[in-house]
């Protein structure tokens, strides 16, 4: 066990209702009520229309909630179907994931995230920034100079770093129930973190999740790599029993 804060982030996607709220009560009062897994922050990103009502009943606000995507506008426009960056602020979200890759693929570029992640910083939320490879670039032996890339395009220099969460996923490994080697984790945890220092010319090592069909076993076998600061959990985090499932066993 470390002392080190680490991060367990669900990301709910395109799941649930306000019925739902029965999962992270659960998951909540488990928080709440052990101080065990007081090192620990735990962030729910789910979708716009929970958010605000999420918050309202989380009395003791031991989760944090966030959102998954916005528009990349600052101000109200004429975008049918979009919300931006501020709006989610208003609605109660302090997180935000941006790039993912479910999003990447249907056509978003480190161009357009990066404007993203500068509405969302301007707005006060904390980025929750995806990168990762597909199975081809991972084959290819692509994969350390894509992540520099994505890191490299989709951060404006000038920003707020401390506010940035880099989240690495395997695009091959989301919701396949596949996972990749733990010392290639560390290998490519480590990478990102030197070269975040490098491009930013900063000494503030950033935090780096890592994600791709994270579940209570699994977790067994990347929780002795110290490098990696936490999780981003999509299909676990749907059910209580799974997340805390997840949480237990790191801490085990
Ligand atoms: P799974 O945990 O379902 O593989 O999803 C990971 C993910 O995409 C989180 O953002």
């Amino acid at each position: 066990m470390t002392n080190k804060l680490k991060y367990f982030v669900g990301n709910w996607k395109m799941f649930g209702d306000f019925s739902s709220f029965k999962i992270i009560n659960k998951i909540n009062n488990f928080y709440s009520q052990n101080k065990t897994f007081i090192n620990s922050k735990i962030i729910f990103c789910v979708p716009n229309t929970l958010i605000y009502f999420f918050k309202q009943k989380l009395k003791y606000n031991s989760i944090l909630l966030g959102a998954q995507n916005c528009h990349h506008r600052q101000h109200y426009g004429p975008f049918t179907g979009s919300v931006n960056a501020k709006m989610l602020k208003k609605t109660g979200a302090d997180y935000i994931i941006l790039g993912h890759s479910e999003n990447r693929a249907s056509g978003e570029s480190d161009k357009l995230i990066k404007m993203k992640v500068e509405s969302a910083l301007k707005s006060n939320l904390t980025v929750i920034l995806c990168i990762g490879e597909t199975l081809l670039e991972k084959n290819k032996g692509k994969t350390l100079s894509l992540l520099k890339k994505q890191i490299r395009g989709s951060i404006n220099k000038n920003k707020n770093l401390s506010k940035i969460i880099l989240a690495y996923e395997p695009i091959w490994s989301i919701g396949t129930n596949k996972m990749l080697d733990p010392k290639e984790i560390q290998k490519i945890i480590k990478y990102i973190k030197s070269s975040f220092l490098k491009i930013f010319r900063t000494r503030k090592e950033p935090i780096v999740l890592y994600g791709g069909s994270v579940n209570g076993k699994n977790i067994e076998l990347i929780s002795p790599i110290s490098e990696i600061d936490g999780f981003l959990i999509g299909g676990a985090s749907q059910s209580s029993k799974k997340f805390i499932d997840i949480i237990k066993n790191y801490y085990k």
